[in-house]
């Protein structure tokens, strides 16, 4: 079950400046993506148009472009592309109870706004300013603390602050979420967090989004070649 079925992206706009120029988002005005497994990861290459299109899923989902609760509204600066604004989303019937949007690089913003509006809000934060805990604790205050049951999660990258036992945790988390009724939406290159079940993983490979399996995605069978021989990878790769 999910909250939101299908993004869908109407061709009404100026397709001559980013991001409408990106072939991820010329492929999405073709294939509306369908959304029917309670997890979707994105992933594929440094550039290709991830960060892009989570952050205007995002934006279409209601939440502040920067990060954060769908209540927030900072804006500390206006980097987000249109493309949000030209987003259709096609919802179920059944709608969140509550949601987040991390968008990796400005969690520290999200954090900032969390003191300003207060000491009482960090309860639900695990208690301490964000800014008090290294990058991965708040990240892992931020799913055991905030996220709750009946969910949307729009997270890009998580994985940048945590390790692989942090990982392995989240992957914890994200299972009891799922199981209370949440939807999470990731861009990832982590072949540990693609391994949670009930996931969908839609791969971008030039500019066209296809859905794969987990052992045939990049990051996981590109990390388990190199991980068996790392060695005659590294020769390969410097010689
Ligand atoms: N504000 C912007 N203006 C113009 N081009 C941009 C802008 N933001 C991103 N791009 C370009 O759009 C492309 C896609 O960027 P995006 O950040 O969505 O990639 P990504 O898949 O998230 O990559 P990564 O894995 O490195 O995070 C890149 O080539 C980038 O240079
Ligand atoms: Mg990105």
């Amino acid at each position: 079950m999910t909250f939101i079925h299908q993004i869908r992206l109407d061709q009404q706009h100026d397709t001559r400046r980013y991001p409408f120029t990106l072939p991820v988002v010329q492929h999405l005005i073709r294939n509306p993506i369908e959304l029917t497994k309670p997890v979707t990861f994105l992933v594929g290459d440094n550039g290709a148009g991830k960060s892009t299109l989570v952050e205007a899923i995002a934006v279409a989902a209601g939440f502040n472009a920067e990060g954060g609760s769908q209540s927030f509204r900072f804006a500390t600066k206006a980097t987000e592309s249109s493309l949000g604004d030209h987003l259709t989303l096609r919802w179920g019937t059944r709608k969140p109870r509550t949601g987040f949007f991390l968008r990796a690089e400005s969690f520290y913003n999200v954090a900032t706004e969390i003191d300003r509006i207060g000491e009482g809000i960090h309860a639900s934060y695990g208690g301490k300013s964000l800014h008090e805990r290294s990058h991965g604790e708040s990240f892992m205050d931020l799913i055991a603390h905030r996220f709750g049951g009946r969910g949307l999660y729009v997270l890009d990258e998580p994985e940048a602050a945590l390790s692989v036992k942090g990982c392995l945790t989240v992957l914890r988390h994200m299972k009891e979420l799922v199981d209370e009724g949440s939807q999470f939406i990731i861009a990832t290159h982590s072949p540990i967090l693609l391994a949670a079940r009930d996931a969908a993983i839609l791969e971008i490979t030039d500019g066209a989004i296809d859905e794969v399996p987990y052992d045939a995605a990049e990051p996981v069978a590109l990390t388990r070649n190199f991980l068996s021989e790392p060695d005659r990878f590294l020769r390969h790769l410097l010689d």
